[in-house]
């Protein structure tokens, strides 16, 4: 099929060309026998203009150009008398590839996000989920091009596994066993050997334990892919399924670590600003007003590195200021996300790296840290070189950390905490076989496309989210 994207259309100075575009109509409207039609293909945010006067064509076939149908037109390239675009098409020929009904679900402007979600299929036709979808795309490039281009190798985990790589326990298992008829041993417990991997297997939670064994070979990888957690948290930043970038690297330290990780986002982001800047605008105007500002805000400060620790000491001091907060928090405590939010957005006003997290709120292959902190005059309980970088309007935008490399520490952890150690073998041969000092972090690919978008959801950063008690679509 012959055709020009409206992209490239808009971009085309040869007036009086023949041209034939393609795409879905946005609007249509008349004037004295002159209708105008905005027509989309999805390359831009931008719509080219159809101008043609309605004598020339059949009124039945321009009845059919409602809102949502699907046309290919030929016509002439014309330099534009409309404020706001170069060019539009004067139309000669207008065929309806597909008619839209009345009952199209994105008809109207203004339509609400839940209303959207309920319609997830269609509303990628929007303008917002399609300059959303652009930048995602955007982002995926970025982030193996940054990669590429500092020597990591995109490397392939597993996506069954048999291991928690988390210690959380939040997995959707995998199996092919008749649910209505389960064997179970005299204990109770269900029998596996049967099944179709002769183990319990689920999907992952991580590819990071395998991530460890590529860095520990090639020196540098990172993974992209989907990774799967079965917490029941309804919550605007948390998915079933999500995607997850986890590069992993040997000889690095804990200062190493955070300089890649600041690196990254920077990385990430500038890229948005180079390269979506109409999308950006749309979604500046229509969604975030501030959008714009804060991306370029990150780009400018340096990112405040911050103990545990200390920032307890902060909070519990904005506490005794007067401010409150929903859940407490104590050293040793985990941060609920109002605590992140208030460090960096009202505290700092910039991204935060916190560190030195207690070992007993993280996982366990995180490097225990050589000293205790004290903490109100006492001494606490050892901490860990994990290292969780905190964004406005997000909280927790990535988790990582220096791994534990020491063969008997690691043992020791495992056991403390009761990890099944004939799952974890192939694990702990990293530190038998040539363990070497490394780490790595996990980047939660949707939340940075919240940042970068300034949508307040993560379920409308996915085209298809998957969430408690929906699998729709
Ligand atoms: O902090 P997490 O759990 O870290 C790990 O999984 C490590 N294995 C990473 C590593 O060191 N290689 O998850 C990493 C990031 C979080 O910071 C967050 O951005 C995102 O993944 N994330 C989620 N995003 C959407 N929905 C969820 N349910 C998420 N859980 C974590
Ligand atoms: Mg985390």
């Amino acid at each position: 099929m012959k055709r020009t994207k409206v992209i490239d259309a808009l971009q085309r100075t040869d007036y009086g060309s023949d041209i034939t575009v393609m795409g879905w109509v946005r609007s249509k409207r008349g004037s004295k026998g002159i209708f105008f039609i905005a027509l989309n293909d999805g390359s831009t945010i931008k719509n080219v203009q159809i101008v043609g006067d309605e004598a020339n064509f059949s009124a039945e076939m321009l009845k059919q150009i409602t809102t949502g149908a699907c046309l290919s037109v030929d016509g002439k390239l014309v330099e534009s008398p409309a404020a706001g675009q170069a060019s539009e098409v004067q139309a000669t020929r207008i065929e309806v590839l597909g008619t839209c009904g009345n009952d199209y679900p994105m008809q109207k402007k203004g339509q609400t996000f839940e209303y959207m979600r309920q319609h997830a299929h269609m509303r990628l036709r929007t303008n917002t989920f399609g300059a959303v979808m652009r930048i995602r795309h955007n982002m995926a490039m970025a982030i193996h091009t940054y990669f590429h281009e500092h020597g990591y190798f995109y490397f392939h985990t597993p996506l069954i596994t048999a291991s928690d790589a988390e210690g959380a326990g939040q997995m959707f298992q995998v199996t092919t066993k008749n649910l209505y008829d389960l064997k179970k041993n005299e204990e109770g417990h269900i029998i596996y050997d049967d099944d179709f991997f002769g183990k319990m297997t689920s999907l992952t939670v991580s590819g990071q334990l395998e991530g460890e064994l590529g860095a520990t070979a090639l020196g540098a990888i990172y993974t992209f892919g989907p990774t799967f957690r079965a917490e029941n948290s309804n919550t605007p930043r948390h998915l079933a399924e999500f995607w997850m970038i986890e590069p992993e690297v040997a000889f690095i330290d804990l200062d190493d670590l955070m300089d890649l990780e600041e690196d990254f986002i920077k990385y990430c982001v500038r890229w948005a600003l180079n390269n979506c800047k109409d999308d950006l605008e749309f979604l500046n105007k229509m969604v975030d007003k501030g959008l714009i500002a804060r991306l370029e805000g990150v780009l400018k400060e340096e990112f405040v590195r911050l103990d545990y620790t200390k920032g307890i000491e902060i909070l519990q001091q904005a506490i005794k200021d007067g401010r409150k907060f929903e859940f407490p928090c104590n050293w040793g405590d985990d941060l609920a996300s109002e605590h992140e939010r208030f460090l960096v957005e009202e505290y700092f006003r910039k991204p935060v790296i916190m560190t030195h997290y207690p070992k007993k709120i993280k996982a366990f292959y995180m490097k225990i840290d050589e000293k205790n902190p004290v903490f109100d005059g006492r001494e606490m309980e050892p901490t860990v070189q994990g290292t969780d970088v905190l964004f406005p309007q997000i909280g927790e935008i990535i988790g990582g950390s220096v791994r534990e490399e020491s063969y008997d520490k690691l043992m020791g952890e495992i056991e403390e905490r009761n990890i099944p150690m004939k799952d974890m073998w192939w694990y702990l041969d990293t530190r038998r076989f040539g363990s070497c000092p490394h780490g790595g972090f996990g980047l939660g690919f949707e939340r940075l496309i919240l940042f970068v978008t300034g949508m307040q959801n993560i379920r409308d950063v996915i085209p298809f989210p998957r969430t408690p008690k929906n699998a729709e679509f």
